[in-house]
């Protein structure tokens, strides 16, 4: 079987990213996927050491130095990722938008992962926002990635419930460690072949067991 290439783009801690090249390495995206290169957008984040752990080639292009526009900011991420040949581009804590010419570049292979049941609590603040709204249940999603804020047709979600005593640091934890479950199991049905896009609606094909 021929791995698919991945490229993960991250700003933070990084371990979703870390999640899915363990997976890539013994886990359930063994013989399926390989992480070809990390880049990250934000000097000193620790995603850039995860990296280096596994040996993965990771590249910094800081935001916060770009003067140009979106579009002009998101072909230096295509440049790198095109050298790397990657096919499918994962957003693991990436806290940007990327433009609609990004994600056709990649022909809509673009994944991202987001801590909360979309389309309920979108944006930087989700664990706030659910903790502040009352709701019982929360969660994550990941999804494909369309020009609109954690918006594209979703992929998978994996129900946490929410308990009377919570804060930010306990539920985003218990959360993460689906996130971590979730984000490859996506991927290993990409590979698999397994999704079909029917306008916003992700279809699968057979029974999914995380
Ligand atoms: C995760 O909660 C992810 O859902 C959100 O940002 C966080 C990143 O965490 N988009 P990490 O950098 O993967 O540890």
């Amino acid at each position: 079987m021929i791995k698919v290439k991945i490229g993960a783009i991250a700003s933070g801690s990084g371990s979703n990213f870390e999640a899915i090249v363990k997976s890539t390495e013994n886990g359930i995206l063994k013989d399926k996927a390989i992480v070809e290169v990390l880049i990250c957008n934000k000097a000193g984040a620790y995603c850039m050491e995860r990296a280096k752990n596994h040996n993965i080639p990771s590249v910094l292009i800081e935001s916060n130095k770009h003067k140009g526009n979106r579009e002009e900011f998101d072909a230096k991420f295509i440049e790198v990722l095109d050298k790397y040949e990657c096919e499918l581009i994962i957003l693991a804590g990436y806290m940007r938008f990327v433009s609609a010419m990004f994600i056709n570049h990649f022909k809509g292979n673009v994944m991202n992962i987001h801590p909360s049941l979309l389309p309920s609590f979108k944006g930087m603040h989700a664990h706030r926002d659910v903790l502040d709204y009352g709701v019982k249940v929360t969660g994550c999603t990941v999804h494909f990635v369309d020009p609109h804020e954690d918006h594209g047709p979703i992929i998978m979600q994996k129900c946490v419930k929410v308990y009377d005593n919570d804060t930010e640091d306990t539920l985003g934890p218990r959360v993460l460690e689906w996130e971590h479950k979730v984000f490859p199991k996506c991927i290993e049905l990409y590979c698999d072949k397994r999704l079909h896009i029917e306008g916003r609606i992700v279809k699968i094909d057979g029974e999914v067991k995380l």
